[in-house]
C-alpha cells in the first residue's frame, strides 16, 4: 500500500552520506513508496557532460567535477516531490548545503569504513577509490566529512546492519 505522505513533507528528501551507504538503492525504494520522483545527482552530472564520473575526474579533475555538481544542484533543486541521492562529496561545499537544506529534509545514511569498503569492493566508477589502500583512504575521508554530514542532516539512519528496504522503512517511520 502506498504511504500517505505526512502533511509537513511537502517538498523533497535528500539522502547524504559516504559512498556505499546505499543512497541510490534506498532512495529508489523511498521514492517509490512516497510516489516521489527519484533523482540521482551523479547521474545528472554524467548526463549533462555525457561521460561517466570516472572520465570526468580523469579528463577534467576533481575541482571541475565539484563545480559541475554545484551547477547541477542549483538547477535540480527547483523541483518538488523528489527523493535526491546526493554524491558523497556534496557536503564539502557550503554553497551546496545551503541549497539542499533550504529545499529538502536531509537524511544522513551512516556507514562504517569497513562496511563501505566491503560494499564497494567491485567498484570502478568511483575515482576517489582508485588508491592502493582503500580502507585507509575511506577511513580518512570519512573522518574529514563525518561532522559535515551530521551537521547538515535532520536525522541519521545507520545502514551497517540495514539493507536499503529496511533503511527506507525507518526513514518513512521517522519522517
Ligand atoms: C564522491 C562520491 C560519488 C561521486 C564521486 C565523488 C565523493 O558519489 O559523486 O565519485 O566525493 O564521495 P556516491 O556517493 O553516490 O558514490
Amino acid at each position: 500500500m502506498e504511504k500517505q505522505i505526512k502533511p509537513h513533507i511537502t517538498t523533497n528528501i535528500s539522502l547524504i552520506g559516504f559512498m556505499g551507504s546505499g543512497k541510490t538503492s534506498t532512495g529508489k525504494i523511498l521514492a517509490d513508496k512516497l510516489n516521489f520522483l527519484f533523482i540521482d545527482l551523479d547521474n545528472i552530472i554524467e548526463l549533462s557532460l555525457n561521460m561517466p564520473i570516472s572520465e570526468i575526474f580523469e579528463k577534467h579533475g576533481e575541482e571541475y567535477f565539484r563545480k559541475t555538481e554545484t551547477i547541477s544542484i542549483k538547477k535540480i533543486y527547483i523541483n518538488k516531490n523528489c527523493v535526491f541521492a546526493c554524491g558523497g562529496g556534496v557536503v564539502v561545499r557550503h554553497e551546496n548545503m545551503e541549497i539542499i537544506k533550504k529545499n529538502s529534509t536531509i537524511i544522513f545514511l551512516h556507514v562504517s569504513p569497513e562496511i563501505a569498503c566491503q560494499r564497494l569492493k567491485n567498484e570502478n566508477n568511483r575515482p576517489l577509490l582508485k588508491v592502493p589502500n582503500r580502507l585507509n583512504s575511506i577511513t580518512e575521508l570519512m573522518e574529514k566529512r563525518d561532522h559535515l554530514y551530521r551537521n547538515a542532516c535532520d536525522f541519521i539512519v545507520d545502514t551497517d546492519i540495514k539493507n536499503p528496504k529496511e533503511a527506507a522503512d525507518e526513514i518513512l517511520q521517522r519522517l
